[in-house]
């Protein structure tokens, strides 16, 4: 090449010691060609300070040879790059070219070489890991133990045929109330009492009101659950909450009778409080159903007794007040009303409905004391489900 600009042996230590840089450059051998047809002493520089960096023992070797070939202020390349204007023009093209291609791979081979070291060094760390100390377990979360029990309740009435049908947390009066034969000033809206929002609009306090959304929507038969939150303005105790869940079921055919009804109830707490559950089935006033029942569980808490023995000798049952039996769900026949309002012709369907509380299974079936429990979040209690 000759120019003013020729890099010499002189430049870079002998006492580097050599690697080998194709190792880490597979383009190395093309790189040194590519140098060679444009002058022999910049592939020759190229060459020693490649082997150099390749050679380096360690971070700190890297670091310093990096610094004297490529260094920013004071690297070989550095000042030659400065000189450039100084060349006249014919080589001043071809030793910027030569010069940026040299400082360009250097500077990918450096790279290279500075991963190597690095892995290394993590995998000469690694040789200390002591694997006879025990391992951190990694914290698995889980399923709400009320998620649990509608995926199992969803689960079983899938398994007799029920589809799922959801419908609004926030729901129109008439859905609510009127349309399922609530009349305006009835007391039974009292036992529902909830919260209200603009225009009519109030959070649902059962999820009945998706059998008049599910009828309008459709034609029979019908074979639905609708599982949900729902919402009253409770006075909150052991077991009342102003928020909870509930899963109603209906089945509208031609021909449904309340043994269909009955069967479907067994079938249902045989399946969820097992086989010794004692349960009863007592008559009872909701205003969609005629006749309404209701089916009761032996209080789990008290074990139908009424009472709890503790340290202040016996007292009444905090969970069913002293009655002995816990309410688990309302069932009944669908009021013709029900079915005229969305459009259904009495004469030619029937069907029955059933709607349970969640939490009020769940309760029942581990014999848990306190509603409550359910929306605390205490992982106490809930990594026991
Ligand atoms: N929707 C009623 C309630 O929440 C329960 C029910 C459903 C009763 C279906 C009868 C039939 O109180």
């Amino acid at each position: 090449m000759s120019s003013a600009l020729a890099l010499g042996k002189g430049d870079l230590p002998d006492a580097w010691d050599q690697g080998e840089p194709a190792s880490l450059d597979p383009e190395y051998a093309a790189h040194v060609a590519e140098l060679t047809s444009g002058g022999a002493d910049w592939a020759a520089f190229y060459e020693r300070a490649a082997r150099g960096l390749a050679g380096a023992p360690d971070l700190a070797q890297l670091k310093e040879r990096q610094t004297h070939v490529l260094g920013r202020e004071r690297g070989i390349l550095t000042d030659r790059l400065a000189q450039l204007p100084g060349l006249p023009p014919d080589q001043r093209k071809q030793a910027g070219r030569a010069l940026n291609l040299i400082k360009r791979w250097l500077g990918e081979l450096e790279a290279a070489k500075r991963w190597a070291l690095e892995q290394a060094a993590e995998a000469r760390a690694g040789a200390g890991l002591d694997v006879t100390l025990p391992g951190r377990r990694p914290w698995v979360g889980r399923r709400h133990v009320l998620g649990q029990v509608q995926d199992e309740m969803l689960d079983l009435f899938h398994g007799l045929g029920y589809s799922v049908y959801t419908s609004p947390e926030v729901e129109l009066e008439s859905y609510n109330f009127g349309k399922l034969n609530f009349p305006p000033d009835h007391p039974a809206r009292d036992a529902h009492d909830t919260y209200w929002i603009e225009g009519g609009q109030l959070l649902r306090t059962h999820t009945s009101p998706g059998w008049v959304r599910a009828m309008e929507e459709r034609k029979p038969p019908l074979r639905l659950v609708f599982p949900g939150r729902v919402y009253r303005a409770e006075q909150v105790d052991a077991s009342h909450m102003d928020q909870f869940h509930q899963i109603d079921g209906l089945f509208v055919a031609p021909d449904v009778s309340m043994a269909d009804l009955k069967a479907t109830l067994s079938t249902f707490a045989r399946s969820i409080l097992g086989r010794d559950a004692r349960t009863r089935l007592i008559p009872v006033f909701f205003p969609f159903v005629e006749p309404g029942a209701q089916l009761d569980v032996a209080c789990a808490i008290c074990d139908g007794e009424g009472v709890v023995k503790g340290a202040a000798g016996e007292t009444r049952c905090p969970v069913c007040k002293g009655a002995g039996w816990s309410e688990l769900l309302g069932a009944g026949m669908v009021h013709p009303n029900v079915f005229r309002a969305v459009g259904y012709d009495p004469e030619q369907v029937t069907g029955f409905a059933f709607g349970m509380g969640l939490e009020r299974i769940a309760m029942a079936r581990w014999g848990i004391p306190e509603i409550r429990l359910f929306l605390e979040n205490d992982l106490r209690f809930l990594n026991q489900f």
